[in-house]
């Protein structure tokens, strides 16, 4: 099975097994084939956070569980239930279009919905574990019915239980999302508040209109050059080392973290100062506009975009004295 079309990347690669299900019972059978048991899985949804480094030759499982419900309705919010399969940007347009606040700063991220309280997906200062109410999941061992409450979940950047110590052993069908009926936005994230004003003022509407102009404006859209979005997480470091990269370069950009004398720099701004933006190493890019989107110019091997990554990783350590962190999924 030809998995190119399957994942943002466009990487040309192939899999030996690849099953679907759009429902729990059809996982629940799937899960009873020995082959699922063998060797290596992978719970894939759109593909959009992945690097393939060569053909796959284990079990990949590919939810299709659709469906969006409102589950409880109260005054002030609502609780809504959503398939794992289903389009996480189509689900916003239908909670924006419906008045559910909570989810417009995370307009246009590629991918499923299942798939966001495993990277808790993040935007525009607001992360998927902010509207995170429950999730159903299944068993990969014995393909039991599995309930996981915010707690349960262990967010951090970007990361959770499900890409660590349940990695492979547990698998999202069902989320449960708890989203505002009465407005309250999140605009302090760079410019989204003159986006916003520009479209004429705050409305859940508007502020998802201004996300999608600002993403399409920085990040290439993956029918053109094949991507997986942000390629490294924002590496979080002391702010000693702030101080250090301020010496030579006042205007650093930087976000506070939760943990005091802590510091989140953007990769996209390290990269960029080493002039990589527009670099290319064979048929893998650097984004010209976003200098932490690595791009596939067409053809490229997932072999050919990791070279890139390192070198650019070496030269961000060499000259800053940091390590990168990538955070897209490298698979073979
Ligand atoms: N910057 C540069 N040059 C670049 C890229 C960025 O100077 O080439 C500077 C910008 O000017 C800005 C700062 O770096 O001052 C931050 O840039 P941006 O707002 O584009 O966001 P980011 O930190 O590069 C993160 C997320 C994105 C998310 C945006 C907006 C990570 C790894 N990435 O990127 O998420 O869309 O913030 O919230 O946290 C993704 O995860 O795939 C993703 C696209």
């Amino acid at each position: 099975i030809s998995l190119k079309g399957r994942h943002t990347f466009g990487i040309d690669v192939k899999a030996r097994y690849l099953f679907e299900y759009d429902s729990v019972s059809d996982l629940r059978e799937i899960l009873k084939n020995p082959l699922c048991h063998e060797g290596e899985l992978l719970l894939m949804g759109a593909g959009s956070n992945l690097l393939f480094l060569s053909d796959y030759h284990g079990v990949i499982l590919h939810s299709c569980i659709s469906g969006i419900d409102v589950s409880e309705q109260h005054d002030d919010y609502v609780i809504i239930k959503v398939g794992a399969g289903v389009e996480w940007d189509s689900l916003v347009e239908w909670c924006v279009d419906r008045g559910f606040g909570g989810i417009e700063n995370l307009s246009l991220i590629p991918g499923d919905a299942g798939a966001a309280p495993v990277q808790n997906i993040g935007a525009y200062g607001v992360e998927f574990k902010d509207v995170f109410h429950a999730c159903e999941a299944i068993s990969t061992d014995d393909g039991s019915q599995l309930h996981f409450s915010w707690e349960d979940c262990e967010f951090a950047y970007r990361d959770s239980v499900f890409k660590n110590r349940l990695k492979n052993k547990v698998i999202v069908t069902w989320v449960y999302l708890k989203l505002s009926r009465k407005p309250s936005y999140t605009m302090e994230y760079g410019n989204l508040k003159d986006a916003v004003a520009s479209l004429g003022g705050p409305s859940l509407r508007n502020i998802r209109q201004a996300v999608i102009s600002i993403r399409q404006s920085k990040l290439p859209d993956p029918v053109q050059f094949g991507n997986a979005g942000s390629f490294f997480k924002n590496p979080v470091v002391d702010t000693k080392q702030l101080e250090t990269i301020r010496v030579q370069y006042s205007n650093v950009p930087y976000y506070n973290t939760v943990e005091p004398g802590k510091v989140k720099i953007p990769a996209g701004w390290l990269i960029d100062k080493l002039g990589w933006k527009g670099k290319s190493l064979g048929n893998a890019g650097v984004h010209k506009d976003q200098a932490l989107v690595l791009i596939n110019l067409g053809g490229a091997t997932g072999s050919e975009v990791k070279k890139l990554a390192s070198q650019i990783s070496a030269d961000v350590r060499q000259k800053f004295n940091i390590d990168l962190e990538p955070e897209v999924n490298m698979i073979g």
